[in-house]
């Protein structure tokens, strides 16, 4: 029995996705700028996934823009206002100390072109606090980029409130919903937001393909320059077979979500607290709400995280320790180091993150592989420290 919790990294497709995607390219090939018949079957699809994603989001399909996925939404959103509203004078950029490195690093590359930033700080419960949100915008301020939910933590930011800062002061809001949407309600006028990102891969859609919402009246430079497409707002000829896969992904997400968070939450919950319960030494990073349904944080002492990843993955389980992209390398996770967690938590902290496919049995084999591996890990450990002692 394979175990797959890892659906924060990538989540497998829904059912009826990868049928979609197959039709889609093998018969909807014309591009969706040409003027025949083909041409039109395949705009007429793209209209169809734009309204799915849209209704996903509480938008309105003009808004919706399709780009690559949530890096390139991150990158649309955060340079294209920028380059925007630099004319207007503003050179201040803000963003969670907690953002994907989609949001991190574009800020580090406008910081080289003379852009000021500023990371805003979290707490050990890894939100971001409204007040210090409120001293650290400025008149200067162009824009706030805070995600809707954390990819590591799961903790879900006080966004409406937080945009409601950012336009008292001028400042246009941006989130990263990559990892809420379609696991909890997101909706673009309740937030309050400007721009908002999502990637379909992180709910049961295809990679390579996700959207940048822009509320209508935002001036945007695009980030991609060419033909037409898109109204303008980014070139390209779309990717019509991933687009119709994020649509079918998209309504199956809203007709689920209630039931799917329910369930989901259910399980997360069962496998954190047996291993809160079995083993000592553990304890979950963050607050446990608002929190996504699918993921926990949790760290073991005196186990090495990297360690208790290859002995789950011998035992055919998949976890994570933190953001796929910081995977593979030693870097103690930027974001419990932001919480303020001490060194040896941000070392021996999983990531467990659940979704469509997870069963109970999934919950309980974890559960019960977990405390034999960490028994041992810590075992380990002790005859190294008596040797070098
Ligand atoms: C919060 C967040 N933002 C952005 C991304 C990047 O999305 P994509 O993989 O579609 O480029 C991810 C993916 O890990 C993410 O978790």
């Amino acid at each position: 029995m394979r175990v797959y919790f890892d659906y924060n990294a990538t989540s497998p497709l829904a059912l009826g996705v990868a049928d979609a995607v197959s039709a889609a390219t093998r018969d909807l090939f014309g591009n969706a700028s040409s003027v025949h018949y083909f041409g039109q079957q395949a705009k007429a699809a793209l209209d169809d996934a734009r309204s799915a994603v849209a209704a996903l989001i509480g938008a309105e399909p003009s808004e919706v823009v399709f780009t690559a996925g949530g890096t390139e939404s991150d990158n649309f959103a955060i340079r294209g206002a920028a380059e925007t509203l630099e004319q207007s004078g503003r050179r201040h950029l803000v963003a969670s100390a907690i953002e994907h490195e989609a949001v991190l690093n574009t800020l580090k590359a406008l910081a080289r072109r003379g852009w000021r930033t500023t990371l805003l700080p979290v707490d050990q419960t890894g939100i971001v606090s409204p007040e210090r949100v409120r001293e650290l915008v400025t008149d200067d301020t162009a824009i706030v980029s805070v995600m809707h939910a954390n990819n590591e933590i799961g903790t879900i930011q006080p966004i409406a409130e937080l945009s409601e800062i950012a336009h008292a002061r001028g400042a246009l809001m941006h989130t990263d919903a990559v990892q809420s949407t379609g696991k909890i309600p997101v909706d673009v006028r309740a937030l309050g937001v400007d721009l908002l990102s999502l990637s379909a891969h992180k709910f049961n859609g295809p990679k390579g393909t996700g959207a940048l919402w822009i509320k209508r009246g935002t001036r945007m430079q695009p980030l991609l320059t060419g033909g037409k497409h898109e109204r303008n707002r980014r070139a390209g000829t779309e990717n019509v077979p991933g687009i119709v896969g994020m649509g079918v992904a998209a309504r199956l997400a809203v007709a689920k979500m209630a039931d799917e968070g329910r369930r989901v939450a259910g399980f997360r919950d069962r496998l954190e607290d047996a291993i809160l319960r079995n083993i000592p030494g553990t304890a979950v990073n963050g607050a446990r709400q608002p929190r996504v349904p699918n993921t926990t944080n949790i760290s073991f002492d005196r186990v090495e995280a990297e360690s208790l990843l290859i002995a789950l993955d011998l035992e055919g389980i998949a976890v994570s320790t933190g953001s796929a992209c910081s995977s593979g390398t030693l870097e103690p996770s930027h974001v419990l180091r932001a919480m303020g967690l001490p060194p040896h938590r941000t070392q021996n902290s999983l990531r467990f993150s659940l979704g469509m496919f997870s069963t109970e049995e999934e919950v309980d084999r974890v559960a019960g592989v977990l405390p034999g591996l960490v028994e041992k890990l810590r075992g380990l450990t002790r005859k190294a420290g008596a040797v070098s002692a």
